[in-house]
């Protein structure tokens, strides 16, 4: 159960700071893993103007596979090692794209993306899924969105250690 969610404002560090228990209370209480990632998209993708595109990869048989997002629609597998994503989780570790043309390798769902930053969610039993979000903007993600998206992982990663994630 959640009441209504307002827009976070301000400096890009004050709108994480709201953020982070908003997305708490939408998260508390329900345990499909589903639903919820699909909040934190929509809550995220409502509080930045800057982002085109977020949502999550889940980790299935070894490879990641399309989760909820917010955007258009977007590649639904990525290996392990491929990409931004498959980097991310080959790594488990954050990669912050400034141009995604210099990346060698990005995997381009959408054109006009610029710059990316992919986040992984660690549990006990390693990499179980990334947090990927996008922005037709260069540069629109740095160490602070870093911090924060980290931090906001790590409140989300308890969830899968109990998820029944539908294979
Ligand atoms: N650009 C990503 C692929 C996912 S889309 O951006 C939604 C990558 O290189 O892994």
């Amino acid at each position: 159960m959640h009441t209504q969610t307002t827009i976070p404002t301000g400096s890009k560090e004050e709108i994480y700071r709201e953020l982070l228990p908003q997305m708490r209370e939408l998260i508390s209480g329900e345990s499909d893993i589903v639903a919820n990632l699909a909040n934190v998209s929509a809550l995220l993708k409502m509080a930045f103007a800057t982002i085109s595109w977020v949502g999550f990869y889940l980790m299935k048989d070894g490879e990641l596979v399309l989760g909820p997002f917010q955007g258009k629609p977007a590649c639904i597998r990525i290996a392990i090692g491929r990409g931004v994503c498959g980097t991310s989780a080959a790594q488990a570790k954050s990669v912050v794209v400034p141009d995604v043309r210099a990346f060698p390798g990005h995997i381009a769902c959408d054109a006009g993306s610029l710059s990316e930053i992919v986040i992984p969610i660690l549990s006990s039993s390693g990499v179980v899924a990334v947090l990927d979000v996008d922005s037709y903007s260069l540069s629109a993600f740095d160490e602070t969105d870093r911090i924060h998206l980290e931090r906001l992982c790590r409140v989300l990663a308890p969830m899968f250690e109990s998820a029944q994630i539908a294979k």
